[in-house]
C-alpha cells in the first residue's frame, strides 16, 4: 500500500471514529412501522452505550418507532455519548402513563451528550381537546416531549418535535447546553405547548431554530442564568417570555444575563415579555437584552411596554418595528 493510500485510509478511520460504537436500536429488537412498542429496545441500546468506556451512542435508523416513556439515565462511563436519530419516534396515543408522567423522552444526569437529528411526534390531541374546554377542570397535564436534565455539556442539533402534550423541549438543571437547528411545531390553538422551556440552568444557547406553537416559543423561568437566543423564528405562539416568575417558587426566583437577538416574530400573541407575579418574594430579573426583534405580522399583537396588575411587563409590537435594545440603563433590573 503506498503512503498516499495509507494516509487516506488513516484519515477515513479518523473521520468515522468519533462515534464508532453506535448501537443500532434494530439490533436490540426495535420494530419499524410504528405499531409495535420498541421502548425496551431503545432502553437496552442506551444501557449498552452508556456502559461503554469508549465514545459511544445509540443509533435510530430511518422509519417510525413507537416508544413509550423512556428515561435515558446516566451517569455514563463513556466520555462522549451520542443519540443519533434518522427516524421518527412516535408516542403511544392517549396512554394514561404518558398523560400522568412529567416527560416522555428524558436524558437524565448525562454529561457530554450529543443529540443529533430525527423527529419526535407525541401525537397529542385528546388532551388539547380537554384543555380547550375551559370548564373542564379535570384534564391531565400531559407529558413534556423531550427533557434534558441535570446534565452538563449537551448539544441538541437538528431535532424536530411535533404535537407535544405539553412543552416540547425542556432544559432543566443543566449547565452548558447548545440547541441548534431545532424545529418545533404544534397548532396555534394547542394549549400549553411551549416550544423550549428553560429552568434552573446556566449557559444555554438556542440558535437557528423555528418554533410554532400554541404557547410560548421560548419560556425562560426559575433560576436561568446565562441564556443566549439568536436567529430564531417564533410564531404562531405567545412569543418569547421570561416568567412567569414568583408564582410558584417561594423565593429566589432569579433570571439573569439573558440576551435575545435577531428574532423574527410572526403571528404571535405577544412579542417579548417579562411576566412576574408580585407576591413579595425575593425574585430578581436582571441584565436582560432584547435586540433586533422583528415583528413580521404586526396585526396580531400590540405595541407597548406594559406593566399590568401583576407587575407584568409585556413588550409588544404592532408596527413593523424592532426593539433595538431593552431595558435602558434606568431599568437594568427589576425586582419581582
Ligand atoms: C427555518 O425556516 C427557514 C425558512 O423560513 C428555513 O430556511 C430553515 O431551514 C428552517 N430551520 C429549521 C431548523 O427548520
Ligand atoms: C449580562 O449578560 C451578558 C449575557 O447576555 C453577559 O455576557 C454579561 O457578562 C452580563 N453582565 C453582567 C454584569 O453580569
Ligand atoms: C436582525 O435580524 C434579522 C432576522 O433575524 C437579520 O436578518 C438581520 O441581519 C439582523 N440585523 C442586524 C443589524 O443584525
Amino acid at each position: 500500500m503506498d503512503l498516499v493510500l495509507l494516509a487516506f485510509f488513516f484519515i477515513q478511520i479518523l473521520s468515522t471514529s468519533s462515534y464508532d460504537l453506535l448501537h443500532n436500536v434494530m439490533d436490540y429488537g426495535a420494530t419499524r412501522g410504528g405499531l409495535v412498542d420498541s421502548t425496551d429496545a431503545f432502553l437496552q441500546a442506551w444501557k449498552t452505550a452508556c456502559a461503554s468506556k469508549e465514545q459511544s451512542g445509540v443509533f435510530v435508523p430511518d422509519g417510525e418507532f413507537l416508544v413509550g416513556i423512556c428515561i435515558f439515565s446516566g451517569p455514563c462511563q463513556s466520555t462522549n455519548i451520542q443519540f443519533q436519530n434518522q427516524g421518527t419516534i412516535i408516542a403511544p396515543i392517549d396512554e394514561s402513563n404518558l398523560m400522568k408522567s412529567m416527560s416522555w423522552l428524558v436524558f437524565d444526569s448525562v454529561n457530554d451528550l450529543d443529540i443529533y437529528g430525527g423527529k419526535i411526534n407525541a401525537r397529542a390531541n385528546s388532551i388539547w381537546k380537554c384543555k380547550r374546554d375551559k370548564n373542564n377542570k379535570n384534564c391531565q397535564s400531559g407529558a413534556r416531549s423531550f427533557t434534558v436534565r441535570k446534565g452538563r455539556n449537551i448539544k441538541v442539533r437538528g431535532l424536530t418535535s411535533l404535537n407535544s402534550n405539553q412543552a416540547h423541549v425542556q432544559i432543566e438543571s443543566c449547565n452548558i447546553v447548545h440547541v441548534s437547528n431545532v424545529n418545533i411545531e404544534a397548532p396555534k390553538d394547542s394549549p400549553n405547548t411551549d416550544g423550549i422551556h428553560v429552568s434552573r440552568s446556566r449557559n444555554v444557547v438556542i440558535v437557528d431554530s423555528n418554533i410554532s406553537t400554541g404557547d410560548d416559543c421560548i419560556a425562560i423561568i426559575h433560576r436561568t442564568v446565562g441564556l443566549y437566543v439568536k436567529n430564531c423564528k417564533c410564531g404562531p405562539g405567545h412569543g418569547i417570555s421570561i416568567g412567569s416568575l414568583g408564582k410558584y417558587e417561594s423565593k429566589e426566583d432569579i433570571v439573569k444575563n439573558i440576551k435575545v437577538e435577531d428574532v423574527i416574530l410572526k403571528g404571535t400573541q405577544n412579542g417579548v415579555r417579562i411576566k412576574t407575579w408580585a407576591k413579595g418574594t425575593s425574585g430578581l430579573v436582571q441584565n436582560i437584552t432584547f435586540h433586533n426583534i422583528t415583528n413580521a405580522n404586526p396585526s396580531d399583537c400590540k405595541s407597548q411596554i406594559r406593566l399590568n396588575a401583576n407587575r407584568e411587563i409585556q413588550i409588544r409590537l404592532n408596527r413593523k418595528s424592532q426593539i433595538r435594545s431593552w431595558p435602558t440603563a434606568d431599568r437594568e433590573s427589576l425586582l419581582v
